[in-house]
């Protein structure tokens, strides 16, 4: 018998995700539907995903376990979202509005607005403004079911502003029960004022930035904006190399509006993801399925940015890639910091069936972040993250369009949010 100190009991349907992670092609499609699923958990880790006999034939909880009633609720794995861009400050309504009006994102930053309006912000606030920020943003993702969150900086883009970011991550993670993986994002942008002289802001991120940050080791993953007119092929191969040297696993932003061979570039060089993909080349879409390089794609920047052109994730899914989908959560491509909207949107413009929506929104978006091994899915020995939804099957997870139907989070073990409300410390 395995002892728990958790159970949650009778859910009427259990969604596993077990299995090999990354999910590809059909198994993409496979979530481990448990009719009347009971899941328990030790000490944060869970003990028991499955059937309600063998639950009464395998688990012992102890006196005192908690127990919650899954009744009417469907279970799954608490979201990962692996790509967002967390720690800002000030927002873009206004060019929101200019948006409206006809401007496109591209014009936009061409006129010195866009990523370089958050840099202005961002740079004028304190620490202890970021920390803030952050927090009040990792409670609304919770309430929405989130668990672990990937968070990039890149909008400092000088040596103090970047490690302030980074250290505003670090202290928000401390004190907040959703895990955060960091990212530094200083290639997001050239510096404004290095505009005429961006071979010398590559060159200070070579020299000083990257290795700096390495040293500090506040970042595990190194993210570049690889784009026409940001930072070119040859550019990006610089600098993940750079950043491969001072210790880094590499992300790139491949491909999101024109190609130039991002998405190639990431397979090659070994890159841990390659993401947004709206423009991918049928060679990259080739070289993606055939790597390790996950596909994280991001539903809400073409709705966002209300682009018709959309990432071809049934040409990824087919040619085998590791598909993910996350939030991009940022305060101008995709200020969306919703995991049930994204999947949503997976569902309803990238063309995913509902279960491969739902994989992508946690098992294959934790290999996304090389978290696979400890949570993604409910199974013996990973984290007990789980979240209950009030849907009457998990098919109705998009059916109910537009809807937030987290009610409960449990995060490491514990009630985070309890009938959609945080649970705070006695
Ligand atoms: O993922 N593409 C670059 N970075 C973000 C947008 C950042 C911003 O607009 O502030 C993205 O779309
Ligand atoms: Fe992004």
């Amino acid at each position: 018998m395995r002892s728990a100190d958790l159970v949650v009991a009778g859910c009427r349907e259990l969604l596993t995700c077990a299995g090999p992670l990354p999910k590809r092609g059909r198994a993409l499609g496979e979530v481990g539907v448990v009719e009347n699923g009971w899941v328990a958990s030790s000490q944060g880790l869970v003990v028991y995903a499955g059937d309600e006999a063998d639950f009464l034939a395998e688990v012992a909880p102890e006196p005192g376990a908690v127990t919650i009633d899954g009744r009417n609720l469907v279970a799954l794995p608490g979201f990962v979202d692996a790509h967002t861009h967390l720690p800002f400050a000030g927002d873009r309504a206004r060019e929101f509005g200019l948006r409206i009006q006809g401007w496109t994102y591209q014009q936009l930053a061409e006129r010195g607005m866009g990523i370089q309006t958050t840099v202005k912000a961002t740079r004028a606030a304190s620490l202890d403004d970021l920390v803030a920020l952050s927090l009040k943003r990792l409670d609304r993702m919770l309430l929405h079911g989130t668990t672990t969150v990937e968070a990039k900086s890149g909008y400092g883009l000088n040596l103090d502003d970047e490690i302030k970011q980074l250290e505003a991550l670090r202290d928000a993670a401390a004190l907040h029960p959703v895990d955060v993986i960091p990212t530094f994002m200083g290639a997001h942008e050239v510096a404004p004022e290095y505009k005429d002289r961006r071979e010398e802001y590559i060159g200070l991120l070579i020299d000083t930035v990257i290795p700096e940050i390495g040293r500090r080791g506040l970042a595990e993953f190194f993210d570049i904006f690889s784009e026409p007119g940001v930072f070119s092929i040859e550019e990006t191969r610089r600098l993940v190399e750079a950043a491969k040297a001072a210790g880094f696993r590499i992300k790139v932003h491949a491909d999101e509006f024109v190609s130039q061979g991002g998405a190639e570039l990431a397979a090659e060089v070994g890159a841990v993801s390659a993401e947004h993909l709206i423009a991918i080349s049928d060679e990259g879409i080739a070289r993606l399925g055939a790597s390790d390089t996950a596909a994280i794609l991001l539903p809400g920047v073409s709705f966002f940015l209300m682009l018709a052109k959309r990432a071809p994730a049934r040409r990824l899914i087919e040619a085998g890639a590791a598909v993910a989908l996350s939030t991009d959560f940022n305060p101008g491509s995709s200020h969306i910091f919703s995991m049930p909207f994204i999947l949503q949107l997976g569902v309803f413009t990238l063309g995913l069936t509902v279960e491969e929506a739902v994989n992508a929104c946690t098992g294959n978006a934790a290999y996304a972040i090389r978290r696979h091994g400890t949570v993604g899915s409910l199974e013996p020995g990973k984290r007990m993250d789980l979240i209950l939804c009030d849907v009457p099957d998990h098919v109705s997870l998009a059916y109910e369009a537009g809807r937030n139907p987290v009610r409960t989070v449990i995060k490491n073990g514990k009630v985070v949010v309890e009938d959609g409300r945080r649970v705070t410390a006695p």
